[in-house]
């Protein structure tokens, strides 16, 4: 199958530096922060977004399963969980696509309950179906409702190390 390519890396590194400067703004430079990736799809993201953070930070990670081949099960399972206690810390929680909101949803309740000051969303992508969007603070590109990979997304496990975001043709 072929892939064409939805959103360049030049593209994305762009949008990163932006939203970089603007997390900043919204944050200070002086405080400290906890960002928590979400495993695996957020890793490239994250590991990029990081680097125009100029605030001392903490990096942490979760990881969460919804997917069952590729189709989504509403089901949410977390797989492992943070490794620090977040109890009143300003945490940015980083995001590969939100999609229906499930798994964000769930998420934020499961964070919520370990009491941060605060809890932000950043996500590289949305999925422009409108249902979830006032949960995310922060996102780089609307997506149309296809299947993306790259950038971090995968099909089956596979794709994740493409620097760009593209799409299946035929
Ligand atoms: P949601 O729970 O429907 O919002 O889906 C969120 C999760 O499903 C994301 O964190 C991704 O891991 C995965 N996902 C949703 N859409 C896509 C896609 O188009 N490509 C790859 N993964 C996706
Ligand atoms: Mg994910």
């Amino acid at each position: 199958m072929k892939i064409e390519t939805l959103i360049s890396a030049d593209e994305i590194q762009g949008r990163i530096a932006e939203l970089g400067k603007e997390i900043e703004r919204d944050y200070g430079t002086k405080g400290e922060i906890v960002v928590v990736g979400v495993l695996k799809g957020a890793f490239m993201f994250m590991s990029d977004l990081v680097r125009h953070l100029n605030m001392p930070l903490r990096c942490d990670f979760l990881r969460v399963s919804s997917y069952d081949h590729d189709k989504n099960t509403g089901q949410v399972r977390m797989e492992f969980d943070l490794t620090q206690p977040i109890v009143g810390s300003d945490v940015l929680l980083v995001e590969d696509i939100v999609d229906s909101g499930n798994t964000l949803r769930y998420l934020l309740e499961h964070l919520h309950a370990k009491k941060p000051k605060s809890l932000k969303v950043a996500s590289l992508l949305y999925k422009d179906t409108g249902k979830a969007r006032k949960l995310v603070d922060y996102v780089c590109f609307n997506v149309p409702n296809k299947y993306v990979i790259g950038y971090g997304l995968d099909s089956e496990g596979l794709y994740r190390s493409l620097p760009f975001v593209g799409v299946f043709s035929k």
